[in-house]
């Protein structure tokens, strides 16, 4: 039988740097398969390329048996391939059901007048099936990450994808609601999809996929069932030698994901946009507040209004804004 979709010598190349050099990767329907690797491996690439960003140099794309050519996003939508960037693509004053329609350019979404009594039903239906609890009716900027995040995985299903690539998903997650997404992903596979799982933490990969393929400096180095794999054998394969796995090699999923996120706020903070400074004194100040909250939390406590549950336990609404 054919795989579902499968990418064969995919080559491009960016001034200076080979994103993907002859990268072969294929998945079934049904399955969750992880991609693997360091920062700059090529995953983003490999993923804008089966999703129809950018065009490969070299290479094809084969879904079920036959050659495609993407010369557009919305090609790829057509194909059935939908991906959940890393950074978010909603209309914040928008609702949740709004914002899924307006990804769906067929019947419903071409016309101005929606149906929302229709499209929440149907919203609300997903939600229950799949585990992405979510109000339809509620607005993005009332959400955390998390909820967002479930907003973006509603809008593939909507459009009825049959191929969910999810780009580092638990990257702005607490480990609850990491545990939840995995659900999820499980959930789609058993419905007979697949499910591309982007990924550079080893325990998640072994927690959630079926198959890993491994990217290294733009190369595909292996592709490996999961059961068979542990997260030594992982971690050799992903930097190419032999490491020590301990805590400090394969930290615990928040504290990964915690440091992370800290790191990305003090960065897009040093690009000087008060906006984004405040970010990262709300962050901070959510961490040491809670305990650890995260990202979510601080999202929550900055728009929980004062007096609030939320703002009472971290200090964070809007009264306690800085300046
Ligand atoms: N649009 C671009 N223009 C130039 N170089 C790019 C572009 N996109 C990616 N690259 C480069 O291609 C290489 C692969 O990047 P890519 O983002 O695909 O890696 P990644 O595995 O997704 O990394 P990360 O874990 O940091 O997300 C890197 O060296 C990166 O700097
Ligand atoms: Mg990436």
């Amino acid at each position: 039988m054919h795989s579902a979709v499968e990418l064969r010598r995919i080559t491009k190349r960016f001034p200076g740097v080979v994103a993907n050099d002859h990268v072969d990767f294929d998945a079934a329907a049904g399955e969750v398969h992880a991609l693997l690797g360091e920062n700059g491996a090529g995953k983003t690439t490999l993923s804008n390329i089966l999703t129809g960003l950018y065009r490969p140099d070299e290479g094809e794309i084969v879904l079920s048996g036959r050659t495609v050519e993407f010369h557009s996003p919305r090609d790829a939508i057509d194909a059935g391939i939908a991906m959940v960037h890393q950074h978010f693509r909603l209309v914040s004053p928008f609702t949740v059901a709004e914002n899924v329609v307006l990804g769906d350019h067929r019947d419903v979404g071409r016309t101005f007048m929606l149906q929302t009594r229709a499209i929440e039903k149907r919203v609300a239906e997903l939600s229950r099936r799949f585990g992405l609890a979510v109000d339809p009716r509620a607005r993005i900027w009332q959400l955390s990450l998390g909820e967002q995040q479930r907003v973006e995985i509603l809008k593939a299903l909507y459009q009825d994808a049959r191929i969910l690539i999810l780009d580092e998903p638990t990257a702005v997650l607490t480990p609850h609601e990491a545990d939840a997404l995995f659900e999820t992903v499980r959930a789609m596979a058993a419905d007979g999809r697949t499910v591309i799982f982007i990924s550079h933490k080893l325990h998640e990969v072994k927690a959630v996929a079926d198959r890993v393929t491994v990217l290294r400096r733009g190369r595909s180095i292996a592709t490996v069932p999961v059961a068979e794999a542990t997260l030594r054998s992982l971690a050799a394969l992903m930097v190419g030698r032999e490491v020590e796995i301990g805590r400090r090699a394969d930290p615990s999923a928040w504290a990964e994901a915690r440091s992370s996120r800290s790191r990305e706020l003090r960065e897009t903070a040093s690009a000087s946009s008060p906006r984004r400074s405040r970010a990262c004194v709300l962050w901070r100040r959510a961490q040491s507040a809670c305990g650890g909250g995260g990202c979510a939390a601080a999202t929550r406590a900055r728009r929980s209004p004062p007096g609030s549950p939320m703002s009472r336990r971290t200090g964070l609404g809007p009264a306690s804004r800085p300046a």
